[in-house]
C-alpha cells in the first residue's frame, strides 16, 4: 500500500504517468465517472482550505465515490486532545484513503504509519504540498511541454512557502532547470532546501529581492502569498506582506510566453488587471489539480 507525504514519493517516471491519465481523463471523462463506485475518502482538514480540500472532493465525486470528514480541527476530536495517529486508525476504519491537511510539519507522515488505507499529505505545516505540486507539475506540462531546460523563478515568502518546496524537489529531477530565487532577506529558501535539493542536484540557482531585474530571463513565474499563519508576530508579517505586487507594468521586460503561475489563494501578490494576460495560469492549476487528484486517488487506490 502507497502513500504520498512527500513528492519524491514517486519517481520521475510515475509523475509521467499520472500526467497522462489526468490527460485521459481530460479528454474522456466518462470513462471514469464509476472507477471509483462504493470508495470513499476522508478529508481531514486541520488547516484551512478551499480549492485542496474542494478539489480532492470534487475528484472523488466525478470519480463515482463518495467523500466524509472535517474541514477544521474545532469539529474533530483533537480538539479533545486525540493524536493524529489515533485519528488515522479510526478514520481507516470507515473510508478507504485518507487526504490531511494539518499545521504541524510531519503529521501526515504520522497518520501514514498508523492508518490501513493510504495517506495523502495535503499541506504540513511550512514543510510541504505535493498534490499542488502535481498540479503545478500537469499546469507546466501544459504550457511547456515538458520540464527541460526550464528558468523559474519563485517569487515571495519562500522560507515558509510548501508549495514552492515540494515543486522544487520535483523540478530537481529534470535537466537543464535554472531557479531564480526572489525574496526579502526575511523570507529565502531554508538552507536545508538549497543544499539537500538544489546542491545535491547540481542545479544552477540565484538568489535576489528585486522581482524587475530578472524578470527577462524567467520562462515560469511562481508568486506565493506571504504565509501570515506561519508568522511569531504580525509586525513582521505586516512590513512584508506587500513585498512583491505583480502589475502589468512589471511585465514589460518579461517574455512573451511567459507562464505566470500562483498556487493561490492570492492576497495581493498579482493584480487583478494581470488576469485577463494570456500569460495568467494561476486559474488554469485550480483545474488541473482536480484532474491530477483523480489521477492520484486511482493510483493510490489501485483501480
Ligand atoms: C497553498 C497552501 O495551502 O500551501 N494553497 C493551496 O493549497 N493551493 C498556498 C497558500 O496557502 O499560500
Amino acid at each position: 500500500m502507497r502513500s504520498l507525504i512527500d513528492i519524491l514519493d514517486f519517481t520521475t517516471e510515475e509523475l509521467d504517468q499520472l500526467i497522462s491519465v489526468a490527460n485521459d481523463i481530460i479528454a474522456n471523462p466518462q470513462k471514469y465517472s464509476e472507477k471509483c463506485k462504493g470508495k470513499k475518502l476522508a478529508t481531514l482538514f486541520f488547516e484551512p482550505s478551499t480549492r485542496t480540500r474542494l478539489s480532492f472532493e470534487a475528484a472523488m465525486y466525478e470519480l463515482g465515490g463518495n467523500v466524509l470528514g472535517f474541514s477544521e480541527a474545532n469539529s474533530s476530536s483533537a480538539a479533545k486532545g486525540e493524536s493524529v495517529a489515533d485519528t488515522a486508525k479510526t478514520v481507516s476504519c470507515y473510508a478507504d484513503i485518507i487526504a490531511m491537511r494539518h499545521p504541524k510539519e510531519g503529521a501526515p507522515y504520522v497518520a501514514s504509519l498508523n492508518a490501513s488505507i493510504p495517506v495523502i499529505n495535503a499541506g504540513d505545516g511550512g514543510h510541504n504540498h505535493p498534490t499542488q505540486t502535481l498540479a503545478d507539475l500537469l499546469t507546466i506540462y501544459r504550457e511547456k511541454g515538458g520540464f527541460n531546460n526550464l528558468t523559474i523563478g519563485f517569487c515571495g515568502d519562500l522560507k515558509f512557502g510548501r508549495t514552492v518546496h515540494s515543486l522544487i524537489n520535483a523540478l530537481a529531477r529534470y535537466s537543464g532547470i535554472k531557479v531564480v530565487l526572489i525574496s526579502p532577506k526575511e523570507l529565502m529558501l531554508p538552507g536545508y532546501v538549497k543544499t539537500d535539493v538544489l546542491e545535491k542536484n547540481n542545479i544552477s540557482y540565484t538568489e535576489t529581492t528585486d522581482l524587475e531585474e530578472v524578470m527577462p530571463q524567467l520562462d515560469i513565474l511562481y508568486m506565493t502569498r506571504v504565509q501570515r499563519e506561519r508568522f511569531f508576530n504580525e509586525e513582521d508579517y505586516l512590513r512584508l506582506k506587500d513585498s512583491y505586487v505583480l502589475t502589468p507594468d512589471k511585465l514589460n521586460e518579461a517574455k512573451s510566453d511567459l507562464s505566470i503561475m500562483h498556487p493561490l489563494p492570492r492576497v495581493n501578490e498579482i493584480s487583478v488587471a494581470i488576469d485577463d494576460d494570456p500569460r495568467a495560469c494561476y486559474f488554469k492549476q485550480v483545474l488541473n489539480g482536480k484532474y491530477m487528484r483523480m489521477a492520484l486517488i486511482l493510483k493510490l487506490l489501485e483501480v
